[in-house]
C-alpha cells in the first residue's frame, strides 16, 4: 500500500549542510523555527504549555536506501531499522526539541537536528508519562554512548 502525507509547514535552522548538522537534539543547542502553514495554526492552541515536542520530518535531501547501514556513532554496519540513519525507505525523522515559544504559527524551538527547509509532517508533545521509560536496553549503542 502507499500513502500521501501532507507537508504541515517547513522547519528552519541554521544548518544548510548535512556534515554539519547535529546527529541528535541532545547534541545541539541550535535554534530554529518552525514555521506552520496558516490553515494548520488552529492545531497548535495550548501547545505552549509543553516544554518538548516531537517533530516528524520528511528528510527530503536523503539519497537512496540501504538496509544495512553505518550509523554516524558508530564504525560498524548495523541493520537500517536498528538506526536512525536518514536514509530509508520512508524517509521520515523524528526530533524532541525544546519549545522556546509560540508566535501565532511559528515556534521559537532548541536542539534542532535538521537541515534548514525540512518539511514538516507533524508535530505532538513530548509527555514523560506516556514516553519515557526505565527499564531499557539500547542494543549497539549502549558500548557507543559511554564513550
Ligand atoms: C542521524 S539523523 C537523526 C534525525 C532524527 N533525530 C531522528 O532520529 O530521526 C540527523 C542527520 O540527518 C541529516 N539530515 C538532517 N536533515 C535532513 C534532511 N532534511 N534531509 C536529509 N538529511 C538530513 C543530517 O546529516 C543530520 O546530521
Amino acid at each position: 500500500m502507499e500513502y500521501t502525507l501532507k507537508q504541515i509547514g517547513v522547519i528552519h535552522s541554521p544548518f544548510r549542510d548535512k556534515a554539519q548538522t547535529p546527529i541528535q537534539p541532545n547534541r545541539s543547542q541550535a535554534r530554529g523555527q518552525v514555521e506552520v502553514f496558516p490553515e494548520y495554526a488552529p492545531g497548535l492552541q495550548d501547545l505552549e504549555g509543553f516544554s518538548h515536542i516531537y517533530l516528524l520530518y520528511a528528510f527530503h535531501l536523503s539519497e537512496g536506501c540501504a538496509l544495512r547501514v553505518q550509523p554516524f556513532l558508530d564504525d560498524e554496519e548495523h541493520g537500517l531499522f536498528a538506526t536512525r540513519h536518514p536514509c530509508r525507505p520512508n524517509p521520515i525523522g523524528l526530533s524532541v526539541v525544546r519549545l522556546l515559544a509560540r508566535r501565532d504559527n511559528v515556534l521559537d524551538i532548541e536542539g534542532v537536528d535538521v537541515l534548514d527547509g525540512t518539511p514538516l509532517l507533524d508535530i505532538k508533545p513530548y509527555v514523560p508519562d506516556f514516553d519515557v521509560r526505565t527499564d531499557v536496553k539500547t542494543g549497539w549503542y549502549a558500548q557507543r554512548s559511554k564513550e
